[in-house]
């Protein structure tokens, strides 16, 4: 059972909250999609672990991403023209470039070289992967990457969306780690993606048939896989391995080999995240006319820049239809599959209070992924690194999601291939 300190701790990121401080020392921020930031064009900008950055990229498509506040006297950068090789504020025309020195301060008289030298504002280290813009926040050198099995992917083998949400970051990583949701919350759309596969073996269609898996969870050196066990009504057993790469990355099994969801839960502040939602394929090219993707886009609207957007609030039930509900969807939210995961976490309220759960046998995989990060706030405080050392690889095939059937009487963990 989380206690009301645990909560508070697993979930506050703001100000001096420790959350806050471990996260920004551990791990990389993904936060935005590639696209999202064009040469040439307007700053975004990013707000992460309650503190105000601003991004762009430049006419040579360098993301830079500073302090949002101007180094000179403090006006918004979102608000600075985007001049070729640097960002111009608009007060008085100071330029920062994308590494944050200040390279001109037009409204200082004298020797410029001598007044700008030491002036820069605060600029972090950026990396472009799997379709992902990332930025290293912490006092610390900065962490290696996690080796996410997409990132040696071909770029159009990658299809990425963000959205904001209206709810502390945990919700979103427990909500994709919770296998056990999958064949009810998703069932209308797992329906279609089962269809979209079925031809191909696919065998996603099976979690719709067994909603109260068995769970075992192994550690690993990127946090956990957490593997859910449906029996079948022929003794087979449906094997659905989820990997949880610590802190707030989950992969999830597709419906075939090598393929899968890709969900990020990054904390905007204490009341917001950040949620990444896509998907990888080795063996297909991924686009909005792929049928694939076609089953995760619903019923065609899409803005990877938004996917998942609200229709209301909890006046209105966060736009749920309930005719589409007497016409046989399941849940009424019918934009896609998640919007549905989306409202399920804001309805839980800004930050959910964990102390009145009743967790179930299926909710082991979240309750071992918050005993990880409690752990590693622990590690951290002491001066340790938030993982302890564990044999295996930073990822790469061995944090693919995996789905596969195993036949009665065999033992899943000496199955390699799909059955
Ligand atoms: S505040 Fe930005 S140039 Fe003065
Ligand atoms: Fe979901």
């Amino acid at each position: 059972m989380i206690t009301a300190e645990q909560n508070q701790n697993l979930t506050r990121v703001e100000g001096d909250a420790p959350m806050g401080a471990l996260l920004r020392n551990w791990t990389w921020f993904p936060f935005a999609v590639s696209s999202q930031l064009v040469p040439g064009e307007a700053p975004t900008r990013v707000r992460l672990l309650g503190k105000d950055y601003v991004a762009f990229r430049n006419a040579e498509g360098k993301v830079g991403f500073i302090d949002e506040a101007c180094p000179h006297r403090g006006v918004s950068m979102a608000l600075a023209r985007n001049e070729g090789c640097v960002l111009r504020c608009i007060f008085h025309g100071w330029a920062v470039d994308a590494e944050g020195n200040v390279v001109d301060a037009p409204t200082h008289h004298g020797d410029q070289a001598a007044f700008l030298k030491g002036i820069r504002s605060r600029h972090y280290p950026v990396e472009e992967r799997g379709g992902m813009i990332w930025v290293w926040l912490g006092d610390l050198p900065a962490a290696d990457f996690p080796d996410l099995p997409f990132f040696h992917l071909p770029e159009d083998h990658v299809w990425m969306t963000v959205t904001k949400v209206d709810c502390n970051w945990l919700q979103g990583v427990e909500g994709a780690l919770d296998s056990a949701h999958v064949g009810t919350l998703h069932q209308s759309w797992i329906a279609q993606l089962a269809a979209s596969t079925s031809t191909e073996g696919g065998t996603i269609g099976l979690a719709l048939k067994a909603v109260a898996p068995r769970y075992e969870i192994d550690r690993t050196t990127f946090g956990l896989s957490a593997t859910a066990l449906r029996e079948m009504s022929d003794g087979s057993i449906y094997v659905r391995t989820t990997q949880f790469v610590a802190p707030f990355i989950s992969l999830v099994p597709g419906s075939q080999r090598n393929e899968g969801s890709i969900f990020i839960g990054v904390p905007i502040d204490d009341t917001h995240h950040l949620l990444f939602f896509g998907y990888f394929a080795e063996d297909l090219v991924l686009n909005e006319d792929t049928p694939r993707v076609q089953a995760l886009i619903g019923n065609g609207r899409v803005n990877p820049h938004d996917f998942a957007p609200f229709k209301g609030s909890r006046e209105n039930n966060w736009g749920q239809d309930r005719a589409a509900m007497a016409d046989g969807h399941f849940t009424g939210f019918t934009d896609n599959l998640l919007e549905e995961d989306i409202v399920v976490q804001v309805s839980m309220g800004p930050i959910t209070d964990r102390t009145r759960e009743h967790p179930s046998s299926s909710d082991v995989a979240i309750v071992q992924a918050r005993l990880l990060l409690l752990r590693a706030l622990r590690n951290h405080n002491e001066g340790a690194p938030p993982l302890a050392p564990h044999n295996g690889s930073w990822g790469g095939d061995d944090a693919l999601p995996i789905d596969r059937v195993v036949p009665e009487g065999q033992d899943w963990r000496n199955q390699s291939e799909l059955a």
